[in-house]
């Protein structure tokens, strides 16, 4: 597996890993989520991974500084899952002092985290784009359990007309349900137990919804099973699965998508309906 941790280095070794690479980004800490998109990737061809925590995705109030970095173990799971090249950034590579441009996406960027964490996906869709321009994947693989941001990057890919397929993955889910997510790590025991509640109130919802419920009224028991189960629900809404804007009826592909807290985490769901 190689290791490149500047441009010079990743252009070196990317020279010798032809057309069909695939590009899985992540910001490390890797779980099982991050190896089935290594996975899914290999299928393809050669598999890059980045690992670079991006502070511009970042809020002032955010757990940057606490984000988990495991380089090591990182390293070693991505060379055991077949990974070919591995890209470890800086971020005065990434961001030169003097840089002066950034990516703003409307539309599905604009609702849900994107009201919530303003900047959240500016930083996200710039970071992405670097790293597109830098590697030059033909494909890339994003987790669907961040389903907002697979919509707001394929947006961004549309409209600048990067030449990249973006391959959404299916989330990856501990046996109780919970999503698994690197941020799992800092759930008390307490909120640990309650967190796959999250998914099962969104799975009941979402089967409710198909068999005709009324929507507002089925949101609203999920909401409450979500709050009895000692969290505290951020949004919980039936959306168009592409624009991410609200429906109030099952009348195209639609996702229902949920960001809930416990305690200090922040936990992240979405599931088709
Ligand atoms: O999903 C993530 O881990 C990050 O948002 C990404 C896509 C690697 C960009 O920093």
């Amino acid at each position: 597996m190689l290791i490149a941790r500047t441009l010079s280095e990743l252009r070196d070794a990317r020279a010798g890993l032809g057309l069909e690479l695939g590009l899985v980004p992540t910001m490390g800490a890797l779980h099982e989520g991050h190896l089935a998109l290594v996975s899914a990737a290999r299928v393809a061809g050669r598999v890059a991974a980045s690992i670079f925590v991006n502070p511009l995705q970042f809020g002032p109030t955010e757990d940057l500084a606490r984000y988990p970095r495991d380089e090591a173990g990182d390293l070693a799971k991505l060379e055991a899952s077949g990974c070919d090249l591995v890209w470890l950034p800086h971020v005065s590579e990434m961001y030169p002092p003097d840089g002066a441009s950034t990516i703003t996406v409307g539309g599905p960027a604009t609702l849900w985290e994107g009201a919530l964490r303003p900047g959240h996906f500016t930083g996200v869709a710039t970071v992405v784009a670097k790293l597109f321009g830098q590697v030059r994947p033909r494909a890339a693989y994003f987790g669907e359990k961040d389903w907002q941001q697979i919509q707001v990057i394929s947006r961004m890919v549309a409209d600048l007309l990067l030449p990249v397929e973006i391959v959404p993955v299916p989330t990856v889910r501990e046996q109780d349900g919970l999503a698994l997510s690197s941020r799992n790590r800092f759930l008390s025991a307490e909120n640990r137990a309650a967190a796959p509640a999250l998914y099962s109130a969104l799975r009941r919802a979402a089967q409710a919804i198909a068999e005709s419920a009324p929507v507002v009224a089925t949101l609203a028991t999920a909401n409450a099973e979500i709050s009895a189960a000692g969290m505290q629900p951020e949004y919980l809404a039936l959306v168009d699965a592409q624009s991410l804007e609200p429906i109030e009826a099952l009348t195209r592909t639609a996702r229902l998508i949920t960001a809930a807290r416990a305690g200090s985490v922040r936990l992240l769901d979405n599931v088709a309906v």
